[in-house]
């Protein structure tokens, strides 16, 4: 999304924040900006477009302040120009911001109205504005922030620069990754260890919910409940730091918890907050208003396609086939007369995957891929590209990858139910307002990791398990199962739950594993009837649910895993996280391999 550095230093901070931003622009490079402390008055220099430009207008107008925060930008709201780059600021504080914050409308409104200037289209710039209005009335800094941070809802790394206080630099994190480094006298926030490499090797990585405050002795940080903790030092070399598990154990773990921001970066790469529209890049002739769409992919990313056929079909109207990629080619399919085909793959590399798409654009199909790696060859040689950015993923077993996926598929399914005109556009705005509620979504759906820790100790002793979802969580089930396989090498089946009672019920006898994927939605009453066909036969029953649906089930399912209500829309990415959760500690319990488990590899080139 963006990156975002500060520095609280004993050397002139803006070639420093300069420096660390050129580490930081993989996340975004639509403008860049610095501030700092020039007698204890703010300054600020500010450029649209790559660093370069905001070098140059440092060339310009040098800045001399020790302490300093500094920002490069992916346009989320509002267009890349130097009013919307960031810091933000008033002449108390100035903000930088990585995320997005939901509430902002309102909070902007409330704000002006109590005579607050707005002088940019961010949502971001409200930070500044509600920081300044508790230091108006008589708040610390620390105060101010603290307030301000609880008026926000949403996913974000932030840090804070005010006027007057040469030694105090504060940061937040609720989202958005944000890691504090100790220098000697020093002390700086990074969005990564990479950021704050040049400047020193020890690095703290804020948690959820955290706030640090620093000076340049002393990191204080406060817990999402303010109360005091440490955060364990890493100690990095520059290289290490490049590809880190930070307060992670496993890279899975900590590719689990970056999905708030991974997702958020995917949806508002095609989302306008502003308009409240879905924005596709050129598709290079790919045309959504078709009568026939093609999904296809390997492994998760064909998961992520099966769910992408219910969004297409019920958003779109669109008829959709979805396949695996190895043996799509076999059945020699025929093509209506306007068809577009979508490959999804993390790699871009996956063999099968690429020899269905070469398929298709003999049979003249206009392909769109769907790829986390930029360049690879399935990005290179389809028609089109919808990026996911997901950012490098390390650990075998895909998880970040797939919510991105689904990010950008979810926003597909809108644009080609716009291009059919199948979707009004008020429509269009109210699937748009429920896909930016996501990364808020998912974040709440990591806070059931101790609920899941504790089913996941009896879940080690399974042999076979089963995963039931109907709809949308039907393919849902299908990765459920396949995550759990992977990692933990416990066999796992995932079912349509009306399924179940062709065949697979007879696997189920007394403390059988079932694992349902159920929100409370118009499907609820229907699953809740195989629920219970399943219990009636001794099945322990691992309810994935919301309230209501927890309300309605608790006296049959053994376990119930609580995840956030939210708009049935956006349900296959929150209850991804439960799944990928469950799989995870489970494994972690049977002490396998969790990173790289036996057997499978991340890129399968081979057909
Ligand atoms: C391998 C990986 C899976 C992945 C699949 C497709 O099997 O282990 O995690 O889902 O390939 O890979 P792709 O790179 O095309 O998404």
């Amino acid at each position: 999304m963006c990156g975002i550095i500060g520095i609280l230093g004993s050397a002139p901070a803006a070639p420093r924040l300069v420096q660390a931003l050129k580490r930081l622009e993989y996340r975004g490079y639509d403008s860049a900006g610095v501030a700092t402390l020039e007698g204890g008055r703010i300054e600020r220099r500010r450029a649209p477009g790559k660093l370069a430009n905001l070098e140059l207008e440092l060339a310009g107008a040098p800045l001399s302040g020790v302490s300093g925060i500094g920002h490069t930008r992916w346009a989320t709201h509002g267009a890349p120009t130097t009013a919307n780059a960031h810091p933000h600021a008033t002449d108390k504080v100035a903000i930088v911001h990585n995320g997005i914050i939901e509430n902002f409308r309102s909070l902007r409104e409330g704000l002006a109205k109590a005579g607050h200037e707005f002088a940019s289209e961010t949502d971001s710039e409200v930070i500044a504005h509600l920081i300044t209005d508790g230091l108006d009335n008589g708040l610390t800094p620390e105060q101010a922030a603290i307030a301000a941070v609880r008026r926000l809802e949403g996913a974000f790394g932030i840090a804070c620069l005010f006027a007057g206080e040469e030694d105090v630099l504060i940061g937040a994190r609720k989202g958005s990754p944000l890691a504090v480094g100790i220098g000697d006298g020093e002390m700086f926030l990074g969005s990564d260890a990479i950021a704050v490499s040049p400047f020193t090797t020890r690095v703290m990585f804020l948690e959820e919910g955290d706030i640090a405050i620093l000076s340049r002795a002393r990191a204080k940080i406060l817990d999402a409940n303010g109360q005091v903790v440490t955060r364990q030092i890493h100690v990095f070399s520059g290289a290490a730091a490049a590809v880190e598990k930070g307060n992670h154990r496993h890279f899975m773990q900590k590719e689990i918890y970056e999905q708030p921001e991974t997702s958020g970066r995917t949806i508002t790469r095609y989302v306008n907050a502003f308009d409240e529209r879905v924005e596709m890049p050129d598709l290079d002739g790919v045309d959504l208003a078709a009568d026939n769409a093609i999904v296809i992919g390997c492994g998760t990313a064909h998961y992520a396609g099966r769910v992408a056929e219910y969004w297409l079909e019920q958003v779109a109207g669109i008829a959709v086939e979805t396949d695996i990629a190895s043996e799509f080619r076999y059945r020699k399919p025929a093509f209506g007369r306007k068809s577009f085909a979508v490959f999804v793959s993390q790699s871009g590399e996956t063999a099968d995957t690429l020899a269905a798409l070469r398929y298709c654009k003999d049979q003249g199909v206009k392909t769109l891929a769907v790829v986390n790696v930029p360049e690879s060859t399935i990005w290179r040689e389809a028609d089109a590209r919808l990026p996911t950015l997901a950012g490098p993923e390390i650990g075998v077993a895909s998880t970040k990858a797939f919510t991105a996926q689904l990010s950008a598929l979810a926003a597909l399914a809108i644009a080609t139910g716009r291009a059919r005109g199948a979707i009004s556009s008020q429509e269009e705005g109210r699937l748009v307002r429920a896909l930016m509620e996501t990364p808020r979504m998912i974040a709440q759906a990591l806070d059931s990791e101790p609920k899941i820790e504790a089913i996941a100790h009896e879940l080690s002793q399974a042999r076979d398990v089963l995963y039931l979802g109907r709809g949308v969580h039907y393919p849902l089930a299908l990765e459920g199962a396949l995550k759990l396989k992977e990692i933990s090498y416990i066999h796992a089946e995932g079912y349509a739950a009306g399924e179940l009672k062709h065949g697979p019920i007879a696997l189920i006898d007394e403390g059988t594993p079932v694992v349902v994927l159920a929100p409370h939605d118009s499907l609820f009453e229907k699953t809740l009837s195989n629920m219970q066909e399943v219990a009636a036969r001794g099945a322990k029953l691992i309810l994935i649910t919301d309230s209501a649906g927890a309300a309605a089930a608790s006296d049959i399912a053994k376990h119930l895993i609580l995840a956030p209500a939210c708009d049935p829309f956006i349900a296959p990415l929150v209850y991804s996280v439960p799944i990928q959760l469950l799989a995870y500690l489970t494994a972690v319990h049977k002490g396998t391999d969790v990173d790289q488990p036996r057997n499978l590899a991340k890129s399968v080139t081979v057909e």
